[in-house]
């Protein structure tokens, strides 16, 4: 198929390139460079603005794509709440141009980045896609009001997407050819693999008194390349009309004392943690029921434990700052 990828040079969309790429795909990125690597783009990258309807047009018509991969977004959960605008925009207004230009040349297929934040504090757990859905931030508000668009599409324009809720993808390609790269970083392994390498500060824990075995939260974390490969079969998955959803993770929580300690064991270096409070609108444990995933896509995740995920995220980590990984 001929795609168009949007936010295909960040952290997801990168690994996914790869893989539609080795899945024998024609891929374009988009992407305006705010947050992702030109040089992590593997194939032709059109950098623009999701909002530049005109710039749009013209890669649509140029394109003549089968079928959209939308990835880009703003993705700071602590930011849309101090600047909600920046996100409405994003997320939402710019995404209409985007959709607005596949009605205008006839591009039925869509796969949306969504989260896992759509859900906000879950009534029980495992999360199944028929939760009720409460985001406590203007990110998690705005990716559910884009999945609500694009219901209303399918409806009126037959437009044929499927949401693809993501738990807290981590973990790199294992040849150690892209890994995760955010500036600045807010997810917990980078993080600890930076306080590892000694390269960070001490790492601050959240919370000790959860009601969780060990008294920290509990989060699912799903290799990037599983997220990747969801993506390959959700595009033929868009054969069925309409607007689905569907939670990609593991099924399986880890808390952050688990992540820690296989960061320990993985990298053989200590670690130093600082307890600290809770932080607001942190749930206990949020972990996916994948089983729509599964029977909807055939899809398997093949990293079901921390450790494999961290020793991948490692080997990436510690190539870019010149270290053994085994050191
Ligand atoms: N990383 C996660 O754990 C996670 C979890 C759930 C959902 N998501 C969603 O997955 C998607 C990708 O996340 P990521 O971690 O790879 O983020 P990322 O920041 O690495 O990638 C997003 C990309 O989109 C680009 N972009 C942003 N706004 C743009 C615009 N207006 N025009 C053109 N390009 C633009 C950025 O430059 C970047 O390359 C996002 O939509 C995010 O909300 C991520």
């Amino acid at each position: 198929m001929r795609l168009l990828v949007t936010g295909g040079a960040g952290y997801v969309g990168g690994h996914t390139v790869r893989v539609l790429l080795d899945a024998g795909h024609d891929v374009t990125v988009y992407d305006n460079l705010a947050y992702g690597h030109r040089e992590s783009v593997p194939c032709k990258l059109e950098i623009g603005e999701l909002d530049d309807r005109a710039a749009l047009d013209e890669l649509f018509r140029r394109g003549r794509f089968d079928a959209v991969l939308h990835f880009a977004a703003y993705a700071y959960v602590g930011e849309s709440v101090t600047e909600p605008s920046k996100y409405w925009r994003n997320n939402v207004a710019a995404g209409l141009e985007l959709l607005d230009a596949m009605r205008k040349h006839g591009v039925e297929r869509l796969v949306f980045s969504s989260t896992c934040a759509v859900y906000g504090p879950p009534t029980r757990v495992p999360i199944d896609e028929d939760e009720r859905k409460a985001p406590e931030s203007p990110y998690g508000e705005s990716k559910l009001t884009f999945e609500r668009v694009l219901a209303s599409y399918a409806t009126a324009y037959g437009l044929r997407s499927m949401s693809l809720r993501y738990f807290n993808a981590a973990g790199a390609r294992p040849d150690g050819s892209l890994g995760e790269d955010h500036e600045p970083e807010t997810h917990l392994i980078p993080l600890v693999l930076r306080a590892a390498a000694g390269r960070g500060d001490n790492i601050r824990v959240f919370g000790t008194d959860y009601p969780t075995p060990d008294g920290t939260c509990i989060r699912d974390y799903v290799h990037v390349d599983d997220l990747a490969s969801a993506h390959v079969l959700a595009l033929d998955a868009l054969d069925q009309p309409g607007a689905q959803a569907l939670n990609l993770g593991t099924g399986k929580g880890y808390s952050v004392r688990e992540i820690i300690d296989a960061c320990r064991m993985v990298t053989k270096r200590p670690i130093q943690v600082v307890e600290g409070e809770r932080r607001a609108g942190d749930p206990p444990a949020l972990y996916a029921d994948n089983r729509r995933a599964r029977e909807t896509l055939g899809w398997q995740p093949r990293y079901t434990d921390a450790e494999s995920i961290v020793r991948t995220a490692w080997a990436w980590h510690a190539k870019q700052w010149g270290l053994q990984p085994g050191t």
